[in-house]
């Protein structure tokens, strides 16, 4: 079987003011899209990628196992740093990030695990300025990001920086937001059963990474990305920090660009 990714010239791309935004007549074109420009830099040597969870990213990391299956891509060079990660949840909580990834992603490619990073904060007594540190310092140890991949909360978050974080933001322990828990209430089993505190890349973080690819898909989405567009870029809504980013764009389907102005 083969895998050929097709460039995303059936995409409609938006001259908007703040950065590109590509429109995708369906959320594969887009997936396609930013899975072909991975499999490219996995292909030109060592690559450090910045890879999220949520609903947003599986369709690229289903196109990322389909490349490695038909031999086009290979993970052997790779690096990983997930974004965030739950504090107090261990690595094989059902409802976690690290286990989210092996079942997505890292269990169907040839990925070192060593090399495949999450921040992580365990047990309650762990010093947890160290342990956001050491995150930072790996980053910094692998060459920094080549590539981060992002979904955007329904409030505006990037990664887990919930409204109120800085520009300047570090990896660190935050807390989440009532709409986030309640979004991750499910996998928990409950909201109550729902950590209150993650740990995550700071926007800063985010923002040193050389492209960042944003996906957004559905019309609860149309109204943040909307925001993310044309506000005045604030803490209130942490993504519109991207607009000051030189290698930033924007995939959304037709639900999600509902919100634009098209002309
Ligand atoms: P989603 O979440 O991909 O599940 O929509 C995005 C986010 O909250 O960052």
């Amino acid at each position: 079987m083969g895998w050929r990714a097709q460039a995303p010239l059936d995409m409609k791309k938006l001259f908007h003011t703040s950065l590109p935004v590509f429109v995708a007549d369906t959320r594969e074109v887009a997936d396609l899209s930013v899975a072909a420009e991975i499999v490219g830099l996995l292909a030109a040597g060592e690559t450090v990628l910045a890879l999220p969870t949520g609903r947003t990213p599986v369709g690229i990391y289903r196109e990322l196992i389909h490349a490695y299956r038909a031999r086009k891509a290979s993970f052997a060079r790779a690096t990983t740093f997930n974004l965030d990660e739950f504090l107090g949840v261990a690595p094989d909580h059902p409802a976690g990030f690290a286990r989210w990834m092996e079942e997505q992603l890292f269990a169907h490619v040839d990925l070192d695990r060593a090399r495949a990073r999450l921040p992580r904060l365990e047990n309650a007594d762990e010093d947890r300025a160290a342990a956001a540190r050491a995150y930072e310092a790996a980053i910094e140890a692998a060459g920094g990001i080549d590539l981060l991949v992002l979904g955007i909360g329904r409030n505006g978050h990037i990664g887990f920086n919930e409204p109120g974080s800085a520009r300047t933001s570090r990896t660190r322990v935050v807390d989440l937001a009532p709409e986030t828990r309640a979004d991750a209430a499910a996998a928990f089993g409950g909201i109550e059963h729902v950590p209150t505190q993650a740990i995550s890349m700071g926007v800063a973080t985010i923002l040193d990474a050389r492209r960042i690819r944003v996906l957004a898909f559905g019309a609860h989405k149309s109204d943040v990305v909307r925001r993310m567009l044309i506000d005045p870029p604030s803490e209130d809504c942490p993504s519109t920090f991207l607009r000051g980013h030189p290698d930033v764009k924007l995939f959304l389907d037709r639900e999600a660009a509902a919100g634009l102005d098209a002309r």
